[in-house]
């Protein structure tokens, strides 16, 4: 028997109205569970049910970005919430759920809202909106960015993120980036973002040639028992973590993306000599559960992560934070690398006094402040 989708409407709202208390009707635990019904239900109309309509919304308001908010408006092509989606795509533009909110902005054709927030006069948001473009991938809103570039008019927080929504994901325009670098045409204001850029390339040629552009500790750099003897600042390290590329795999005191292992109770875990160590030779010791993965696909793309795997599934989370899932029966081979994933070298970022600011910070950073 075919059931209507107008029959199965009116069954599950009447099987809810049964399951829930008749008191508080609109209570915010009702409507989720309401929300996680119809989102159960192949082909659920919801057209059909003010009930339904009227739990949606009050769920797309009172759980903003939560769990089920993305699938809501994806499943039922919720366009109105356009301007929701797009706050969240903002504000969690460093997270793989602002990057999933500007892929489905874009998927519901309200990409636009992205490219106005770009050109507009918040400059916080300009940028989020340049990162956000940039995950969305989405090649007409992407021929804004150069544009951003070349106008010095626009401030360098909004070029600098412009930067690197451009060159911060693909070696090949890296590759051009450092050209662009080593000839000085690159505005002298971005050197910094392109020294983060480049630092963290997958292309270890590009890695290489842009410490020696960049590095700051010329000559040799001291050894850790003389590393040891030095005072640090803890509030100038924590600058550092920031400048220095650190929190682009890392969070510490609520900053930055937990790619690698959290930091912020790290004082508690690791000694100064072992923090210098941890930063100086990361490939020597690699934490458990934080071991990178090299997997090949069937089609020849290699992909460089962390990896977590179920029955049939392969979950990488690269760089970035970004995850995907891959099917096991798409892999031809998968080999647990020897080198860290976190890049050595990046102390030639520093001084060695900067160094010494930034173990000094990590130190501190214990479960009782
Ligand atoms: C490209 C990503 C990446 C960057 C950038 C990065 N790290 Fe790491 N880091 C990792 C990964 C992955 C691990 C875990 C594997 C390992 O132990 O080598 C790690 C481990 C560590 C550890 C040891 C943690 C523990 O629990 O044992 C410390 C300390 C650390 N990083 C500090 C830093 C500092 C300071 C910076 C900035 C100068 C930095 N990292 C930049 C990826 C990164």
């Amino acid at each position: 028997m075919r059931i209507s989708h107008h029959y199965v409407t009116v069954l599950v709202m009447g099987a809810l109205a049964l399951v829930l208390p008749a008191q508080g009707q609109e209570d915010s635990s009702r409507d989720t569970l309401i929300v996680e019904t119809i989102l159960r239900i192949e082909g659920f109309d919801l057209s059909s049910s003010t009930k339904a309509q009227g739990a949606v919304r009050r769920y797309l308001k009172n759980e903003w970005g939560g769990e089920r908010y993305l699938d809501l408006i994806e499943r039922f092509d919720l366009k109105e919430e356009a301007p929701g989606l797009l706050r969240l795509a903002l504000k969690k533009s460093e997270s793989p759920t602002g990057a999933e909110a500007a892929t489905l902005l874009v998927g519901l054709g309200k990409g636009a809202l992205l490219g106005e927030t770009l050109e507009g006069e918040d400059e916080v948001a300009a940028g989020q909106a340049a990162k956000a473009i940039a995950h969305s991938g989405d090649a007409t809103l992407m021929k804004a960015l150069p544009k951003v570039l070349a106008n010095p008019e626009r401030p360098l927080r909004v070029r600098s993120s412009a930067l690197s929504a451009l060159y911060g994901k693909d070696p090949e325009r890296q590759a051009q980036l450092l050209t662009m670098v080593k000839s000085n045409e690159l505005a002298e204001d971005l050197r910094q973002t392109a020294s983060e850029i480049l630092m963290l390339s997958r292309n270890a040629e590009i890695r290489e040639e842009a410490k020696s552009i960049f590095s700051v500790a010329k000559g040799d750099y001291p050894s850790i028992v003389e590393l040891l003897k030095r005072k640090g600042d803890p509030s100038r390290g924590k600058e550092l973590f920031v400048t220095k590329t650190c929190m682009i795999c890392h969070e510490a005191g609520g900053t930055g993306i937990n790619f690698g292992p959290g930091l912020s109770q790290i004082g508690d875990k690791l000694d100064a000599r072992a923090l210098y160590e941890a930063i100086l030779l990361p490939s020597e010791k690699i934490s458990m559960g934080f071991e990178g993965w090299e997997v090949t696909l069937k089609n020849n793309t290699k992909l460089v992560g962390i990896i977590e795997e179920t029955e049939e599934n392969l979950t990488l989370t690269m760089i970035g934070g970004a995850k995907q899932t891959i099917e096991k029966g798409e892999i031809s081979s998968k080999a647990k690398m020897k080198q860290s994933l976190m890049y050595p070298g990046l102390h030639q970022l520093m001084t060695p006094d900067e160094l010494a600011d930034l173990v000094a910070y990590l130190s501190s950073l214990r479960k009782d402040g």
